[in-house]
C-alpha cells in the first residue's frame, strides 16, 4: 500500500499528549508541537484494521498474551534485526518504561549504582530517582559534532561495587547514534566483567537512516544475550504508543523470572484488548510502511540541515543516524538552559524538548520532533528564522 505522509491529519481534540497538553506541559498554547516522541503519520492501515476488528467484537473482557504476539515477535526480530530469538526469552509488557522501573525494583536495592549516558532519555533518570537509586552517568563524549562513548569512565563507573545495572539507549535517543559492534561489544564486555546486567532499549532500532544498520546488543554474542534485556516495541516505528505494546527480549532465565515476579508483585502486566491484535498486525503486515517512512524521514533530516546551514548557521544539526528526533547544537547562540528554551518556546512558538532535560550535559541543546509532515516542518522553521538574528 502506498501511504501519504504529507497528509496533514489534526490531532487537535484527540487527548494527545503532544497537541493537547502543550498548553500545561509547555506552557504556551500558541506553541507548534514539536516535542513528545511521536509522530504525526497515520497508523498503517493493518493496525488501525485490527483495532476496529476487535473493537467490532464489542466484548471487551480480560485477554491474555496469545501465541500469535510471540511469533510476531520472533519473526519481525529475525527479519529486520538478523536475531534468532526463542519464545521462552520473550515477555509481553505494556511499554519500555515499566522495564526499566520494574528492572531497577528486581535487581537493585535502595543506594545501588544505575549507569545511563547523558544526554539521555529523560524516563531513563526518573525511575531511578524515583526508587531512590543513584544516577551514574557515564556522559556521553561530545567532539566534532558527534557523540562517542568513553569507555575509561564506563569501566571506572561499572567497577563500583554498587553499580548494579546499565540502561543503554541503542539507537540513542536524543543523539541520534547508532552503536556500532565494538562499541557495543566493549560496553557488553564491561557490564559482563563487573556483574553489571544490561538493558538495552531497542524501542528506536527500526528507524535507522542513511545506510546505518542496527545490531541487538544481544545478536553480537551469546554471553552478551545472557546479560542483556532487550526491549522492542512497534511503537515509534509504527505510531502506536498509545496502545501500549512492547516485546521484551530476556534469554537468562534467571533474569526472565525475576523480572517477571517483579511485575506480578507490582501487578501491572495487563494488557488492553487492543495492545496484541494491533502489535501482530505491526509486525507481520507493515514492512511496507516502514519502507516508505525512512526516507520520508531522511528527506525531513535534509530539508532540516540544508535550512540551518543556509539560514541559521549557528544552529548545528547533530547527525542522526537513527530516529526522528534532531538533536540541535545551539552553543553559538550565545543562550543557554531556560533561556534557550524560552527563545523557542515564547518567542518562535514552537515547542521543543529542552536540552537539560536529557542531561545536564543538555543545557546548550534542544530536541526538536521532525516526523511531521514537510509542511509542518517547513512552519516550524520560519517560525525559528523570523526570530533569529
Ligand atoms: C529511548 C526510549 N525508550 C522508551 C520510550 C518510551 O517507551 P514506552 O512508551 O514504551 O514506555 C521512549 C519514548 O520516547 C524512548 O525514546
Amino acid at each position: 500500500m502506498k501511504y501519504d505522509f504529507d497528509e496533514v491529519i489534526s490531532r487537535k481534540n484527540t487527548q494527545s499528549s503532544k497537541w493537547d497538553n502543550v498548553g500545561s506541559r509547555i506552557g504556551n498554547t500558541e506553541a507548534l508541537p514539536m516535542w513528545v516522541a511521536d509522530t504525526d503519520f497515520r497508523c498503517p492501515q493493518p493496525v488501525v484494521d485490527a483495532v476496529k476488528q476487535r473493537a467490532e467484537h464489542v466484548i471487551y473482557g480480560y485477554p491474555y498474551v496469545a501465541s500469535e504476539f510471540y511469533d510476531a515477535t520472533i519473526s519481525w526480530v529475525k527479519r529486520r534485526h538478523g536475531w534468532d530469538i526463542k519464545r521462552e526469552w520473550i515477555l509481553f509488557t505494556t511499554g519500555i518504561v515499566p522495564v526499566i522501573n520494574t528492572m531497577i525494583q528486581a535487581f537493585t536495592d535502595v543506594g545501588d549504582e544505575v549507569i545511563i549516558q547523558e544526554p539521555v532519555y529523560h524516563q531513563f533518570r526518573v525511575p531511578i530517582m524515583d526508587n531512590e537509586r543513584v544516577i551514574s552517568s557515564n556522559d556521553l563524549v561530545y567532539e566534532g559534532g558527534r557523540y562517542s562513548i568513553d569507555f575509561d569512565d564506563l569501566e571506572r563507573r561499572a567497577s563500583n561495587p554498587r553499580a548494579k545495572l546499565m540502561i543503554l539507549c541503542s539507537p540513542h535517543n536524543p543523539v541520534g547514534r547508532v552503536w556500532r559492534h565494538d562499541e557495543l561489544s566493549r560496553v557488553s564486555k564491561i557490564c559482563i566483567a563487573h556483574g553489571v546486567i544490561m538493558i538495552s532499549d531497542e524501542i528506536h532500532s527500526d528507524l535507522v537512516l542513511n545506510g546505518n544498520k542496527h545490531t541487538p546488543t544481544g545478536a553480537i554474542d551469546e554471553r552478551y544475550a545472557m546479560n542483556t534485556v532487550t526491549c522492542f516495541a512497534p511503537s515509534k516505528t509504527f505510531n502506536m504508543a498509545g496502545l501500549r505494546g512492547s516485546g521484551i527480549v530476556v534469554p537468562d532465565s534467571k533474569i526472565f523470572v525475576g523480572l517477571e515476579a517483579q511485575f506480578k508483585k507490582n501487578k501491572s502486566i495487563q494488557q488492553n484488548v487492543f495492545a496484541v491484535p494491533a502489535y501482530v498486525a505491526a509486525y507481520t503486515k507493515c514492512d511496507d510502511y516502514l519502507e516508505q517512512l525512512i526516507p520520508y524521514i531522511e528527506d525531513n533530516v535534509r530539508y532540516l540541515d540544508d535550512f540551518l546551514k543556509t539560514n541559521m548557521p549557528r544552529i548545528k544539526l547533530v547527525q542522526p543516524e537513527s530516529t526522528y528526533l534532531a538533536w540541535l547544537d545551539c552553543a553559538d547562540l550565545g543562550i543557554s538552559g531556560s533561556e534557550l528554551s524560552d527563545f523557542f518556546i515564547n518567542r518562535c512558538l514552537v515547542a521543543i524538548s529542552r536540552g537539560e532535560q536529557f542531561g545536564r550535559n543538555g543545557t546548550k541543546f534542544v530536541r526538536i520532533n521532525i516526523a511531521c509532515p514537510r509542511v509542518t516542518l517547513v512552519d516550524a522553521l520560519d517560525r525559528i528564522l523570523a526570530q533569529y538574528k
